[in-house]
């Protein structure tokens, strides 16, 4: 179905990228992965390359140079940036979508557009870019909660999610008129506030071809119990017991099918990973966001139980020949991610400390810990992020999963490690 003896270049440094790296180097397809510019764990499993995943220019001269078969690209900012467009206009096979489609994570006001325009479920919203319109928006809903939302990418920091109404006229106020994040929220979206629980639905798309993976669920706040502040994610585990089969089929045909259409007709074709953010409401799942992207965690834990070749999908996907796959092949058996983070993290945290024991966590059975903020100096790993660890283990339940990933993470020590523990917590109470 595909050629074999592929080289592949991973764009990206995160876990996400990390886990990509270990799948695709495990394909009977594939010959040589790089990862750029990559961290201490797809050193040791792959190859890195030292070029950043925002140099278009540098990355499209290697992939030319070393023959590259497929770049897959991990985050979002190259994305926005265009390196799929780039790489194409150079004759390069990319898993990713376009800088065009890539707006449905890039603008939140594009994304809702799109979402208003297809009848998507997503919470009621009106995008601003004059504080006081803003304001009296506000004002006129005082009775109810709302969320702001810078409408560029802010790194997973851009939204407020506010309990009153001075929080919320704070937010603009900081957003609009103090350009808390630059050009990234001089527009803002403000939107309705939903109750429920969260869950991240990925989907392989070619533009024609939708194949949903396997359901997962992040860990947005920083501490246990949901406190604390918004991070990139905590941890995250699959399957994610509240989105039934029922509610997948409803999520395919009123939120996946449509969207994927609607950015057809508005000539902005989608091929790549279609994320789905959800709350789970009383009325049915909504779309809190989407990412154009997998997501990180939720790439651990979900990659980790697919038994068909990634190295397929993904280039099956980038030649928009999907609809020739046969149905997924999964493990049975759940999986769970807990990230061990930096002192300080999601504020500032110090980088360079000597982390230890990840040979032993590894060694704990189902377990493989897969590196985002690190970096190798000589034969010592340093942190060097804020997410630093993303232990991930599989188990016969999720209650074992939990357990074994917990173990791990008990051999490794850096100074001023952390991590939430109760991930999955949610799941084995329902
Ligand atoms: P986003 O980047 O848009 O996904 O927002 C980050 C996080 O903020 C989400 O994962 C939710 O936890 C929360 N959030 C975003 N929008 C809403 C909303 N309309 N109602 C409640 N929580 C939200
Ligand atoms: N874990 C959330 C994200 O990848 O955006």
């Amino acid at each position: 179905m595909i050629p074999d003896n592929l080289r592949i270049l991973v764009v990206g440094q995160g876990g996400r990228e990390h886990v990509l790296c270990w799948k695709l180097s495990q394909s009977p397809h594939v010959s040589r992965v790089y990862c750029a510019p990559g961290n201490a764990g797809t050193a040791l499993d792959v190859m890195n390359v030292d070029i950043s995943a925002t140099d278009n220019r540098r990355l499209v001269q290697f992939a030319k140079e070393e023959k590259i078969d497929l770049v897959v690209i991990g985050p979002e900012a190259p994305l926005v940036a265009g390196l799929t467009d780039d790489l194409q206009k150079a004759g390069i096979r990319v898993f990713g979508p376009s800088k065009t489609a890539a707006q449905l994570e890039g603008s939140k006001a594009f994304a809702k557009r799109i979402m208003k325009l297809a009848q998507v479920p997503t919470a009621d919203y009106q995008a601003f870019d004059n504080l006081d319109a803003a304001l009296s928006y506000i004002e006129d809903r005082s009775a109810m909660k709302l969320v702001v939302k810078a409408d560029g990418l802010a790194a997973g920091k851009g939204v407020v999610v506010c309990d009153t109404q001075f929080e919320a006229t704070e937010a603009v106020r900081s957003m609009l008129a103090g350009r808390q994040f630059g050009t990234a929220s001089d527009k803002i979206v403000i939107e309705e506030r939903l109750v429920g629980q969260e869950a991240s639905i990925l989907a392989l798309v070619d533009g024609n071809t939708i194949i949903p993976l396997e359901t997962s669920q992040d860990h947005k706040a920083a501490y246990d119990g949901d406190k604390g502040p918004n991070t990139g994610g905590m941890g995250a585990y699959s399957p994610a017991p509240i989105v039934t089969a029922e509610m997948m089929d409803v999520i395919v045909e009123k939120i996946l099918v449509p969207t994927v259409h609607m950015l057809r007709r508005e000539k902005a074709d989608f091929c790549g990973v279609l994320y789905a953010g959800l709350m789970i409401t009383r009325q049915g799942p909504k779309v809190l966001e989407f990412n154009v992207r997998f997501g990180d965690p939720e790439a651990q834990p979900v990659l980790m139980r697919l038994k068909t070749d990634l190295a397929t999908l993904l280039y099956l996907a980038a030649e928009q020949r999907l609809s020739e796959l046969d149905e997924l092949e999964w493990d049975d058996r759940p999986t769970l991610c807990v990230v061990m983070a930096s002192a300080g993290y999601p504020g500032d945290y110090e980088k360079g400390k000597v982390i230890t024991g990840i040979d032993a966590a590894n060694e704990v059975e189902g377990v493989k810990v897969f590196h985002a903020g690190t970096v190798l100096q000589g034969d010592q790993v340093l942190n060097d992020g804020g997410r630093v660890l993303g232990v991930t283990a599989i188990g016969d339940d999720l209650t074992n999963a939990k357990l074994r990933a917990y173990q791990a993470v008990k051999q490794i020590r850096w100074e001023g490690a952390w991590c939430r523990k109760d991930i999955a917590d949610k799941a084995r109470d329902m």
